[in-house]
């Protein structure tokens, strides 16, 4: 019920700012350029500490529920509901020092999302949404930008992190970049849906996210008049993710399943 969505979505809200905050007095403490030894590493650890302290305040308050992590292995419980957990989403621009990174918890029932927070702690920007009850960001009700068409469209995208991947990615922006008004790399896969939720870009596209990636920010650029998903009528996976206003969406999508986009390159050597 609606009322269930908002008591789960207040708990969310409390971990991911508790989250939030941990994260960022870590990253403070990040010096990229003085660190010697791999600094993925130290991403590594903040990453770990996190998801563990969201996975104990969500088990101490709801012992039944399951959890997903990015880190870790699940846990299931009986409840029916499952936590779905993104520690630190855009890890590099976390280690460089850099604004767009986000602590992402989606809380699903029965296999949906139904309350969902995207937290950008250095931004100041807390983004929530429930199922059917509309998205906002620090309380004030968020609107996707109306439908353009796609050569006036601003475009986020990201990259994998395999050279394979990363190739045929280089191929489709080859196609992609001449036909839009211009395109966006954030860095973070959540901060740029939430970025469609707010009519900051047009609409988003990405191969090879998890589900911990899109979870709760699908769910926020639903809520603000988005339609989020893969190809062919699929729900956002990880062969291909799009995010845009109807109209604009297939567009997109029509021009991405002519690329292939939702393929890797050849296979190297
Ligand atoms: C990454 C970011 C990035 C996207 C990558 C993701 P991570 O998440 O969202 O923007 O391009 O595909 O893996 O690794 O920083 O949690």
């Amino acid at each position: 019920s609606a009322e269930d969505r908002s008591a789960l979505l207040a708990i969310a809200v409390d971990i991911a700012r508790e989250a939030g905050r941990v994260a960022a007095e870590g990253q403070a403490g990040i010096d990229v350029l003085a660190t010697k030894s791999t600094p993925t590493d130290v991403v590594t650890e903040m990453d770990r500490a996190v998801e563990e302290l969201i996975r104990k305040r969500v088990l101490a308050q709801r012992p039944d529920d399951s959890v997903l992590g990015e880190e870790g292995a699940e846990e299931t419980g009986g409840s029916g509901v499952r936590w779905v957990v993104d520690p630190i989403d855009g890890t590099v621009n976390y280690l460089y020092g850099r604004e767009d990174w986000a602590v992402c918890i989606a809380v699903e029932h029965a296999g949906e999302t139904v309350a969902a927070v995207v937290a950008a702690p250095v931004r100041g920007d807390l983004y929530t949404a429930t199922l059917g009850g509309g998205a906002y960001c620090n309380g004030e009700r968020l609107r996707v930008a109306d439908p353009v068409p796609l050569e006036m469209a601003l475009v986020a995208t990201g990259f994998g992190y395999s050279a394979r991947r990363r190739a045929q990615q280089a191929e489709v922006l080859r196609t992609v970049l001449p036909r839009v008004r211009d395109i966006r790399r954030g860095g973070s896969a959540a901060v740029d849906l939430c970025g469609v939720a707010r009519g900051r870009t047009n609409a988003y596209y990405e191969r090879g996210l998890n589900p911990w990636d899109w979870g709760a920010a699908a769910l926020i650029a639903q809520e603000a008049g988005a339609r989020v998903g893969g190809l062919h009528g699929a729900p956002p996976n990880p062969d291909l993710t799009i995010a845009a206003p109807p109209g604009l969406f297939e567009e997109l999508h029509d021009l991405l399943v002519g690329l292939g986009a939702d393929t890797d390159g050849p296979e190297e050597g």
